[in-house]
C-alpha cells in the first residue's frame, strides 16, 4: 500500500492496479484513432469563417485540381443525410448534417475534402474558396441580438421565499459567473469509417457506442444493427464524446461514396467548434438567515448560453436547491440563445457551475454572520430534501467536513482576511462542498466461465481513463471467488451487450450491478451442479451451504472441491450467463431501450429517496503581496461515495477532479471574440490548463459509507464528484487571503492587482 494505492477502509475493495495499465504505458492499447484500415483515404474539414449568415458561393476548382483529391463533400452533395434531434439520441444537433449554406456558428463544417493522402487533403482544404454573406453575430451574455428564454419546467420551489427573506436577520445577495470551457482531450475528434457490403464499421473515440450507433443510423437512414462502433479505449472524453457530432455521418457517407475506408483527424482548433463545450453561466443567489446561522430562504436564478436552435441546459438548481436545510426555496433557469455551436456535457455539467455559485454564496454568508464556514454548513446540514421532505438514502457530508478539516488543520485558521501571512505571501484558507447525484442505469452483460477457470466479461461500457476495465473485472473476480488475473474484460464495442453512456458517473454502479446479477445466476448453476452430481465432496449438500473462494467451491464442514474439477466433471464446456440489469426506479424496458441508444437513469433527486455522493474540500492559496501571483500549495478533499470498488482508481478520479477544479478556479476559460462570436484561444498554447508546477499536494480521504438503496453494487459513482465545489473553495480562500471577493471565474492576477 502507498499513497496511490490507499489501504481499504470499511466497504472498500482492493486497490488493484489497472488491468489495462501496462497496455497503455507500453503503447499496446489501441485507441480508435490508432486502428489501421486497408487503403484509407484521408479527410480534412473546411469550416466556416463567419458565425452567422450564409455561404453564397463555394469555389472548388482550385481545390479539385490538387493532385490526389478524390471528392469534396459540401451541402450540395450530402443531402442524403438526415437531421438528428438533440433530445433522445444525445446528439449535438446544431448543424448536424447542415453543411450550409446557412451558417449557425463560427467553425461550422462547410466542406470535407477527401484525398489519397492527408497532405493532399489538407492542401485542397486550404484552396476551397468560400464567399459569405455575413450578418452580425451575437456571441454571449450581453451581446445585442441574443434571445432569452425562461425554461418553464418545474424547478425546485417550496414555501414563501419573499416572506422568509423579509423576516431574515441577514440577507446575502450576489451574482456569480463561470466561463466557457472546452474539453481538450488528448485524443482528437477522429473518425474512421469502413463499409463491408451493407455493414459499416466506425472507429471513433466514444463514451457511448450504442448511442453513436443508433444516432448515426438515423442520420444515414439505415438499420442501426448494420453499424458497429469500436472504441475499446478513449483518449479523454469528459463528456465531449458522449454524443453524435456532425463529422461522423459525413465520414460514413464519404466512405460509402468512394468505396474505401475514410479517416478523418480534425485539428485541435476544429475540435472547439465541431463538438460540444461547457457553456458560460450566470447566477443570482439570495440567502436569508437568522443570526444563529440557520438559513431560512434560498433563491437561485441561473442563466446559461446555448445555440440558436437547441435548448440545451444543465439546470443545476435541481441539485443546489437540495444541498442544505434551506427553508423556503425558489429557483429558475433561463437560456440565452446566441450564434454558437451547441454546448454539451462537460465533467459534472449541472453541478460545477451551480454549486460554485452556491458554495461561494455560503462563504459570503458565513462572513456576514461572522461564523466559521464549516459551522454554517453544520447548522444547515440535513438528512432530507428541503423541497419534498424525502430522506437521503445516505448523506455523510459532515463526516467529510470533519475528516478533511482535521487533516487540513482548519482549527488553526485565523478568520480575518489577510490575517495569515508568510513573508511576501498572503495565505488564504477556504472550503466548499462537493456533491454529485448518484446515477444508476440499465446495463447488459455477458459473463463466460471456461473449463480452465478463466472468466470473460463483456459489456459495451467504456473506460475513458476511469478504471472501468479494472472495477468490472474485480467485481466478477469477487463474485466468482477467482483472482483478477483470471478475468478478461471487453468493453467499448457495440457488438457486445449494451452498456450505458460513460456519463453521469454511472458506469461502476450500473455495470458492477449487472455483473453481480450475471454472476449470481452463474453461482447458482455451479452450486446446483456441485450438489446434485453423484460423486464429489459436495454431493447432496444444500446449495445454500456453498460458497466460492480462491478457485474452490467450499461446502459445509470444511468440504471443498476445485472449481476446475467440477467444470471438468460436469463436462459442460463453458458456462455462459447473460444478464440485463434494470435499476429500481426506471421503466422495466429500460435495458431493451439501451440497445436503441436510449438512456435512463435512476437516482439523484428522482426516486423515493435522494441519492447523492458528497465531499468536502479545503484549499490553501498563497498570493504574492506585490505581484498577486496565486499559488495553490495544497488541497485536501474527503469524499463519501458508497462502496469504493477500488481505492486506487477512485483516488485517481478524485485527485483528477480536484486538479480540474483548481484549473476552473484559476486557469481555464475559452476567450470569445465578441464581435465575431469566435473562440480565440483554441489551442493548447493559449487555452490554459494546469501543469505539474501549478499543482501542489493533493490529499484524498475516503469516508466509509454504506448504502444499499442506491443499487445492488452499493456504488455512488465518483468520476465527477471531486471537481464540484473546488472552484468555490479556491475563490473562498482567495477572499480569505486578500479580502477581495472575485465572483467571475477564472480568478486571475489582474483581478487582484
Ligand atoms: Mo460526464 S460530462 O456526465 O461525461
Amino acid at each position: 500500500m502507498n499513497a496511490a494505492a490507499p489501504q481499504p477502509k470499511a466497504n472498500m475493495g482492493r486497490p488493484e492496479p489497472r488491468i489495462d495499465g501496462r497496455l497503455k504505458v507500453t503503447g499496446a492499447a489501441k485507441y480508435p484513432s490508432d486502428m489501421a484500415v486497408e487503403n484509407p483515404a484521408f479527410a480534412v474539414l473546411v469550416t466556416s469563417a463567419i458565425a452567422r449568415g450564409r455561404v453564397t458561393a463555394l469555389d472548388l476548382a482550385e481545390a479539385k485540381a490538387v493532385a490526389g483529391v478524390l471528392e469534396i463533400f459540401t451541402h450540395e452533395n450530402t443531402g442524403a443525410l438526415k437531421p438528428v434531434p438533440l433530445s433522445g439520441a444525445l446528439s449535438a444537433s446544431t448543424s448536424i448534417q447542415n453543411l450550409g449554406p446557412e451558417i449557425a456558428h463560427d467553425g461550422q463544417i462547410i466542406a470535407m475534402v477527401v484525398a489519397e493522402t492527408f497532405e493532399a487533403a489538407r492542401e485542397a482544404a486550404y484552396r476551397v474558396k468560400a464567399t459569405y454573406a455575413s450578418e452580425k453575430p451575437s456571441a454571449t451574455f450581453g451581446s445585442a441580438g441574443v434571445e432569452e428564454e425562461k425554461l418553464d419546467e418545474k424547478f425546485p420551489a417550496v414555501g414563501d421565499v419573499d416572506a422568509a427573506l423579509d423576516k431574515a436577520a441577514i440577507v446575502m445577495e450576489a451574482e456569480y459567473g463561470t466561463p466557457t470551457q472546452h474539453h481538450n482531450a488528448i485524443e482528437l475528434f477522429t473518425t474512421t469509417c469502413q463499409w463491408n457490403g451493407g455493414r459499416l464499421t466506425v472507429f471513433e473515440p466514444s463514451q457511448f457506442v450504442y448511442g453513436l450507433k443508433n444516432s448515426l443510423a438515423t442520420c444515414l437512414d439505415i438499420d442501426p444493427d448494420s453499424i458497429d462502433v469500436i472504441s475499446p479505449y478513449v483518449g479523454g472524453g469528459f463528456g465531449s464524446k458522449a454524443q453524435l457530432t456532425p463529422r461522423t455521418s459525413l465520414v460514413a457517407l464519404a466512405a460509402k461514396v468512394l468505396g474505401r475506408p475514410v479517416k478523418l483527424v480534425p485539428t485541435r482548433d476544429q475540435g472547439f467548434t465541431i463538438a460540444t463545450y461547457r457553456a458560460e453561466t450566470q447566477h443570482r443567489i439570495k440567502l436569508g438567515a437568522r443570526k444563529d446561522g440557520k438559513i431560512v430562504a434560498f433563491e437561485h436564478d441561473g442563466k446559461e448560453i446555448t445555440s440558436r436552435p437547441d435548448p440545451y441546459s444543465v439546470a443545476g438548481v435541481e441539485d443546489s436547491a437540495r444541498m442544505y436545510d434551506f427553508g423556503a426555496v425558489r429557483t429558475k433557469v433561463s437560456l440565452v440563445h446566441a450564434d454558437r455551436n451547441t454546448p454539451g456535457f462537460m465533467r459534472s455539467p449541472p453541478v460545477v457551475p451551480y454549486i460554485y455559485a452556491l458554495e461561494s454564496a455560503m462563504d459570503e454568508l458565513a462572513v456576514k454572520l461572522g461564523m466559521d464556514p464549516v459551522q454554517l454548513r453544520r447548522i444547515n446540514d440535513t438528512q432530507k430534501d428541503p423541497i419534498s421532505g424525502k430522506p437521503y438514502s445516505s448523506r455523510s457530508l459532515m463526516q467529510c467536513y470533519d475528516q478533511a478539516a482535521q487533516a487540513f488543520g482548519w482549527s488553526q485558521r485565523k478568520s480575518a482576511p489577510g490575517a495569515m501571512q508568510d513573508g511576501d505571501w498572503l495565505i488564504g484558507w477556504g472550503c466548499a462542498t462537493a456533491v454529485y447525484p448518484t446515477h444508476t442505469g440499465p446495463a447488459a452483460v455477458r459473463v463466460r466461465l471456461s473449463p480452465d477457470g478463466k472468466v470473460l466479461v463483456q459489456t459495451a461500457c467504456h473506460d475513458i481513463g476511469t478504471g472501468a476495465y479494472t472495477v468490472i473485472g474485480q467485481t466478477a473476480a469477487e463474485e466468482l471467488g477467482l483472482s483478477l488475473d483470471d478475468v478478461d474484460v471487453q468493453l467499448g464495442d457495440s457488438t457486445l451487450p449494451a452498456g450505458p453512456v460513460a456519463g453521469g458517473s454511472n458506469t461502476t454502479a450500473s455495470a458492477c450491478s449487472a455483473v453481480m446479477q450475471a454472476c449470481a445466476a452463474m453461482r447458482e448453476k455451479i452450486f446446483r451442479a456441485a450438489t446434485t452430481q453423484n460423486k464429489g465432496a459436495l454431493a447432496g449438500q444444500p446449495m445454500t451451504a456453498l460458497s466460492l473462494a480462491e478457485g474452490r467451491i467450499d461446502g459445509a464442514d470444511g468440504t471443498s472441491m476445485p472449481l476446475s474439477e467440477l467444470l471438468a466433471d460436469a463436462n459442460v464446456g463453458e458456462i455462459d450467463e447473460y444478464a440485463e440489469f434494470v435499476p429500481h426506479g426506471v421503466k422495466s424496458n429500460a435495458a431493451k431501450n439501451l440497445f436503441k441508444g436510449k438512456i435512463a437513469f435512476a437516482g439523484g433527486s428522482h426516486g423515493d429517496k435522494l441519492m447523492y455522493a458528497m465531499g468536502a474540500e479545503f484549499v490553501e492559496v498563497r498570493i504574492h503581496k506585490r505581484t498577486c501571483e496565486i499559488r495553490v500549495p495544497r488541497i485536501v478533499g474527503a469524499f463519501a461515495g458508497g462502496r469504493i470498488v477500488n481505492p486506487r482508481t477512485a483516488r485517481s478520479q478524485l485527485m483528477g477532479g480536484m486538479i480540474w477544479g483548481i484549473s476552473s478556479a484559476l486557469h481555464e476559460a475559452t476567450e470569445i471574440d465578441k464581435g465575431a462570436a469566435r473562440y480565440v484561444n483554441d489551442n493548447f498554447a493559449d487555452y490554459l490548463v494546469p501543469v505539474n508546477a501549478d499543482i501542489g499536494e493533493v490529499d484524498v480521504i475516503f469516508v466509509s459509507e454504506e448504502d444499499s438503496d442506491v443499487n445492488p453494487a452499493g456504488v455512488k459513482g465518483l468520476g465527477e464528484l471531486a471537481n464540484v465545489g473546488t472552484a468555490a473553495a479556491v475563490a473562498n480562500a482567495v477572499y480569505h487571503a486578500t479580502g477581495k471577493r472575485i465572483r467571475q471565474l477564472p480568478i486571475r492576477i489582474e483581478n487582484l492587482l
